[in-house]
């Protein structure tokens, strides 16, 4: 049988690093696009040990020809939509930039599919961010979107043309409702990798403590080469849907801060309140955290909780990484830069 052929975009992002490495087992040819002003380029790849088995592509979400180009050549089998200025906190001081990449790039591309690739299945990454501030317990494909930062308001956008463009032109399209997921691939602007690589410049002395934001924040954290799979699942059914994909589990962001600490052998004390809190080190009373209102938003998601049955149940998918299983990874990861 051919070799399906796939484009990944956001190739040089932590999904895309991963989803790579999933494809190329199951003997894709995988293409990469990557911006051309790329920061990171391909050191993810390299990590993971792929980066000569994966064809990198200039691919700019904000260049229409170049996606069109890319698209009409390419004559891909599936698509994968990662790309995007997935960053929530920029988004608030880049809301045009942000809207641009996020929500008319998509836009591009299904143009691009619907006008010279008709047969490619798309994925697109929606969000749980979309989900806002909704009432909801647990949040799942049913629920209300209530976005409140300009990055959800832009993917909520590119999430009901990709539903547009499947009713009206008959494309395989759909979008996975990917809610946080990380690993040691993890960008340093997120708060668990933030937390993890902090965490271990405290423990060995390249730097005082530990500073965050909003501490209170809920957060259904998952393992990010458990949550590529169900992308390809998606692309895989006999008919576009969309799907909710969580750990189902949740917890706050000094819940993280506490495992991830004791795994580094800090013992906690939480002291103060509000921009006074702190965190202290039982044995040595050193401040291993801060608070510091620069890293609080504009607006905030408090809470998410996902619920994945509708996954379980059609693609045979299950999270199989915890949060305790996860943040070990992560910390093994950076602890092996100081040895
Ligand atoms: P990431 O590490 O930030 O990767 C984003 C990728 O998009 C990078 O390769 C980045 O390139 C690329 N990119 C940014 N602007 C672009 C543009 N104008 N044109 C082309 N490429 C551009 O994100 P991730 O964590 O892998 O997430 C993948 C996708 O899932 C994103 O769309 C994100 O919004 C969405 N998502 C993520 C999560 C999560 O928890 N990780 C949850 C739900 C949805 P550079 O390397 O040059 O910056
Ligand atoms: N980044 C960051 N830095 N966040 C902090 C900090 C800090 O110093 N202190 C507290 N937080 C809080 C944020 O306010 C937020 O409530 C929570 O930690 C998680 O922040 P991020 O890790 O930046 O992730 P996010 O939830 O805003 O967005 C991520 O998940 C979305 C899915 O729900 C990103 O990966 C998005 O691209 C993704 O769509």
């Amino acid at each position: 049988m051919k070799n399906k052929k796939a484009l990944i975009t956001g190739i040089s992002g932590q999904d895309g690093a991963y989803l790579a490495k999933f494809l190329l087992s199951k003997n894709y040819i995988v293409i990469g696009g990557e911006r051309q002003n790329a920061s990171g380029s391909t050191w993810r790849l390299k990590e993971l040990g792929i980066e000569n088995k994966v064809k990198v592509v200039p691919f700019e979400l904000l260049e229409e020809n170049n996606i069109v180009d890319v698209i009409r050549l390419g004559k891909f089998d599936e698509i994968y939509n990662l790309a995007a200025q997935s960053f929530v906190g920029n988004s608030y001081s880049s809301p045009i930039f942000t809207s641009n990449v996020n929500a008319l790039g998509v836009t591009r591309i299904l143009e691009a599919i619907r006008h010279f690739s008709k047969k490619t299945r798309f994925y697109q990454a929606s969000t749980s961010e979309m989900y806002g501030n909704s009432k909801s317990n647990r949040q799942n494909e049913i629920t209300s979107f209530e976005p409140v930062s300009p990055y959800a308001i832009s993917k909520l956008y590119a999430h009901w043309m990709v539903n547009m463009y499947r009713d009206a032109y008959n494309i395989f399209c759909c979008s996975g409702i990917l809610f946080n997921h990380e690993s040691p691939l993890r960008g340093g602007e997120f708060v668990t990798k933030k937390i993890i690589r902090d965490l271990a410049r405290v423990k060995y002395k390249y730097l005082s403590n530990l500073s965050l934001g909003n501490i209170y924040s809920k957060r259904d954290w998952g393992y990010s080469e458990d949550y590529v799979e169900a992308m390809w699942k998606m692309l895989q059914q006999k008919k576009a849907r969309d799907f909710v994909i969580s750990s189902g589990k949740t917890y706050t962001v000094k819940d993280f801060v506490n495992k991830a600490s004791k795994y580094y052998g800090f013992d906690l004390i939480w002291e103060g309140t509000g921009l006074s809190e702190k965190a202290l080190d039982k044995k040595t009373k050193k401040v291993i955290v801060r608070i510091d209102k620069k890293y609080f938003r504009p607006t905030e998601v408090n809470y998410l909780y996902g619920n994945s049955s509708k996954a379980k149940k059609n693609l045979q998918w299950s999270p199989k990484t915890n949060i305790d299983q996860l943040i070990k990874k992560m910390c093994d990861h950076e602890i092996k830069k100081y040895k």
